[in-house]
């Protein structure tokens, strides 16, 4: 289906095709529907994409062509229906939607209601969306449906059958379920139509520098991120893949040379690779650019398996005798002694492949068995050993563990290498990006990337993270040296004072709260925006004049202040020569980082750490 709004972009799209015999740009698009950005034109074309009237194969605004129309069918509006607390069952009104009928199924009769209230935020229907529902009377488990309760009273819930009677659930956790002996069903939901348009241009108070957008439609929810290299191993605060290539598709063309200054594992530059972009990777900890290389090196497959197979028969010969124990501090309090033989056998067996590229590729399902078979708790970021019982009895199966992910990985691979463009090159540089890193001045056609939220003792630990690993693969000639590298990562060592000079008057009020509660906190806080600020000048030095350059970034909370890290990007940012084009803000639905941390100390006083974010648009003037 299609909105109003996107009927028209078509239209404009259609007529302006065959006036001109291509299609407009994404400014064009902008400017004629006084859209807050192209990044607005873009998600217009990609909601026609997907609705199927425009092609997909293209994705150059120039390059779109309309499709033949699908069939469509008209569908009745028939009024409000409360998520939320039961409303007065649907009134009428004249509205109607136009949807394409193979969205909803070939049978049966439908209807569409405007949806009040966020009681199905958790399946996804919000606040000021139409849900499509088909006429019926009856429901399975688990749908959702147009219940009408008590004196005609409408919800949309899932419904339960239970007890005899009936369980009207709620997909949001702070509400309760409704019991009824008797409900009727009215129909049950068969598309959520997303209420975009009025979200996009919802700004915030009118007296900010700056205006953030909501935009649901880069979410991506429930989409797969695992593709291609994308899952081979894990890390905190990854790109998901459908962002990076968003930003890199509407900011960059086929061709181009990009740059990720934070590549961690460098998520964004496999979409490079995918999509036609030379790319530079940066990152200061060095598992993460073993990782990121190990990602975006193409290899085959055949070859690949041959020698996976081949280190499996070797791996079960190699003699307790044979092998070398690492040796690095607390070795025994974070494995247990046979683990670590196992560990050692299997690692000598990586090490005997002759190809370095195929070793480093296995090392990388090395690298995820060492942290699955080691005493700490998976679940976390930081380094956090299990206790008692659970410690007892761990006792991992380390050749299987190390199976399941190299084989994973090799699935990985052979997409990768299959759809990974030829010809063009990765360069990933292990260094600091509030540093020259030897990039050449205006040599970036791009740069898109997702900073740390602050500095990793507060936040995210990439370095803690990466320890046991980079301790084992050797990324280091003295592994003692892995401990140090959350120092080094911006933010690392605080400010010896908070007087400074960054020009930033919302970095400066966030300051001027959190030091009356804390000044260490605040020193951090400084430390973290002193090197943010070299790194944006950096960013500024290698991008070419009137190239783009976005930052995917979180807005923390520190001592209850929450830290408007984007509008301080903003400032920063201007100061030094960008234009601030746009900011997006997006829900996290499933990037892994701590949504909850207990800065205060205080039992129960958790305080959340992040559910959304910002991408930050900058252009060079
Ligand atoms: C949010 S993560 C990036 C994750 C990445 N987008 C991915 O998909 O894996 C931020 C990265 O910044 C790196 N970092 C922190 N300070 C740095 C600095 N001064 N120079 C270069 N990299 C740094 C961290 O090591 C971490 O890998």
């Amino acid at each position: 289906m299609i909105t109003k709004k996107q009927a028209h972009v078509l239209d404009f799209i259609k007529s302006y095709r065959s006036k001109n015999d291509y299609a407009p740009s994404l400014e064009e698009i902008k400017k004629k529907f006084k859209l807050a950005s192209v990044s607005t034109s873009h998600y217009y074309i990609s909601k026609l994409q997907d609705a199927g009237f425009l092609n997909k194969e293209h994705n150059q605004p120039r390059a779109v062509s309309t499709v033949e129309a699908k069939q469509m069918i008209e569908i009745p509006i028939l009024g409000a229906i409360a998520a939320g607390q039961p409303i007065e069952a649907m009134e009428v009104s004249n509205d109607t939607i136009t949807i394409a009928k193979d969205e909803i199924g070939k049978q049966g009769k439908h209807y569409a209601l405007r949806v009040q209230g966020s009681s199905m935020i958790d399946e996804g229907i919000f606040d000021g969306d139409i849900v499509v529902i088909r006429k019926q009377e009856v429901a399975e488990n688990g749908q959702t449906v147009v219940a009408v309760i008590d004196d005609n009273e409408a919800t949309l819930k899932k419904l339960y059958r239970e007890n005899g009677g009936f369980r009207l659930q709620p997909a949001n956790p702070t509400l309760f379920p409704i019991f009824r002996n008797e409900v009727e069903v009215r129909g049950v939901v068969v598309k959520i139509i997303r209420n975009l348009e009025s979200q996009l241009d919802q700004g915030q108070s009118r007296d900010e520098k700056y205006v953030r957008k909501i935009d649901y439609s880069w979410d991506y929810r429930g989409e797969k991120t695992k593709s291609h290299t994308h899952g081979i191993h894990t890390y905190p605060a990854m790109f998901i893949p459908q962002v990076g290539r968003r930003l890199l598709e509407t900011y960059s063309k086929e061709g181009d040379t990009i740059c990720d200054i934070f590549c961690g594992s460098g998520s964004a530059l496999v979409e490079s690779r995918l999509i036609g972009r030379n790319a530079y990777g940066i990152d200061l900890n060095p598992l993460a650019i073993f990782l990121a290389k190990a990602k975006t090196t193409p290899l085959n497959p055949q070859k690949l398996t041959k020698e996976y197979i081949a280190l499996l028969d070797r791996v079960g010969r190699i003699k307790d005798s044979e092998i070398q124990r690492p040796n690095f501090k607390n070795i025994d309090f974070w494995f247990k002694d046979n683990v670590i033989v196992k560990l050692a056998k299997l690692k000598k067996a990586i090490r005997e492949i002759k190809d370095k590229e195929i070793q480093n590729f296995l090392l990388v399902a090395f690298s995820e068995t060492v942290r699955y078979s080691s005493n700490t708790k998976t679940g976390e970021f930081k380094l956090v050993r299990t206790k008692g019982e659970k410690l007892e009895k761990h006792d991992p199966d380390v050749i299987n563990i190390f199976r399941k992910h190299a084989e994973k990985n090799i699935a990985g691979m052979t997409d990768f290498y299959k759809d990974a463009k030829k010809d063009l090159w990765t360069k990933i540089i292990y260094g600091d990006s509030s540093k020259d890193c030897g990039i050449k001045e205006n040599s970036i056609d791009c740069i898109i990337t997702s900073p740390p939220y602050g500095d990793s003792r507060t936040t995210v630990a990439y370095g803690q993270f990466s320890r046991l690993s980079a301790q084992w693969i050797d990324v280091f000639d003295d592994p003692n040296d892995a401990s140090g590298v959350d120092n080094n990562l911006l933010g690392g060592r605080a400010t010896k004072s908070l007087t400074h000079i960054l020009p930033s008057n919302y970095l400066k009020e966030s300051l001027d709260k959190i030091s009356k509660q804390n000044e260490t906190r605040a020193r951090d806080v400084l430390s973290f925006n002193i090197g943010l600020n070299e790194c944006l000048k950096q960013a500024y030095r290698i991008l070419k004049p009137k190239k783009y350059f976005c930052l995917v970034v979180g807005n923390r909370l520190v001592k209850q202040v929450r830290i408007p890290t984007d509008f301080i990007i903003a400032e920063l940012a201007e100061k030094i020569g960008f234009t601030c084009e746009n900011i997006i803000v997006r829900n996290i639905p499933g990037k892994r980082m701590p949504i909850k941390n207990s800065p205060t100390n205080i039992v129960g006083a958790l305080e959340e750490t992040m559910n959304k974010e910002s991408i930050v648009v900058l252009r060079k003037n």
